[in-house]
């Protein structure tokens, strides 16, 4: 049974102001197969905790601890936390321009798996997954992300979520800027991914309509750099009602 275990993870950065505490002792622990929901406020660390776990360099973990069964990731530089199985889809993907998306996935999938994927299934596989993405077969010789609408570079993270197999997937606003058809078509990604790999989720939302199709177990509220309360999936019906405010300081609500 594979884990992953935020300890006790105060992050802080350096700003031109100085050095900014972000993250104030969060912990979280995730076992293969649960999908935990993160929501929480504009600003409250949720996209710093997504990039401390998968190794951004700009974000200084000052104590705590962040292991995958057992093991210390964040000893590890980004590409060994990857092929230790895990998996961040970006709140805002990045273009590389001069990559086509085909061979980006496939320098991706030899990378992770030690070894290069047999050619004749992975193009089946590539096909089949872009398919059930309804991703337009010409995807695959565009430059990845290069021109891409908002939802077709969500469409293409979950696209590496299914072929790369990770054991743990962060997903950061992967929902945010899709219409309701495409919502529906990446949120069958995450499902399938999870059914075929049994793999565990952070997925990080300001909305409940995606919890409507990856059900939660967990529903955290992240405040002010820290989990602040944990509910289940009826918690994020009380947060979409009720909004923020119980959490907040008095000092700061308008
Ligand atoms: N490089 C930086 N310099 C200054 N402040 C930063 C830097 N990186 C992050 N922060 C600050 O840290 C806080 C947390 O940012 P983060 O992006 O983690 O929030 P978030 O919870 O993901 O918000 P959102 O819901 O808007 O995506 C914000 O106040 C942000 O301005
Ligand atoms: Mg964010």
């Amino acid at each position: 049974m594979s884990v992953l275990e935020v300890i006790d993870l105060h992050v802080s950065v350096e700003t031109e102001q100085g050095t900014k505490q972000i993250l104030n002792g969060v912990d979280l622990i995730v076992n293969e197969g649960e999908i935990h929901a993160i929501m929480g406020p504009n600003g409250s660390g949720k996209s710093t905790l997504a990039y401390t776990i998968a190794g951004h360099p700009k974000y200084h973990v000052e104590s705590g601890s962040v292991t995958l069964d057992g093991q210390d990731l964040l000893a590890m530089p980004v590409d060994a936390r990857a092929r230790a199985g895990l998996f961040l889809a970006m709140q805002y993907p990045v273009e590389i321009p001069g990559v086509a998306v085909t061979n980006f996935l496939r320098t991706a999938k030899t990378a992770i798996d030690g070894a290069q994927p047999p050619i004749r299934t992975w193009t089946k596989e590539v096909t089949e997954a872009m398919k059930n993405l309804r991703m337009d077969a010409s995807f695959k010789d565009r430059n990845v992300n290069e021109g891409f609408s908002g939802g077709e570079k969500k469409r293409h993270e979950i696209l590496q979520l299914e072929l790369l197999k990770p054991k743990f997937a962060i997903l950061d606003e992967t929902d945010s800027g899709l219409d309701v058809d495409a919502l529906k078509i990446v949120s069958e990604g995450v499902n399938r991914a999870k059914e075929n790999t049994g793999l565990g989720l952070l997925l990080i939302t300001h909305y409940t309509r995606i919890l409507r199709y990856i059900t939660p177990d967990y529903v955290h509220v992240f405040v002010d750099g820290r989990v602040a309360e944990e509910g289940g999936a009826e918690l994020a019906d009380r947060l979409e009602n009720e909004g923020y405010d119980r959490f907040l300081a008095p000092a700061s609500l308008g």
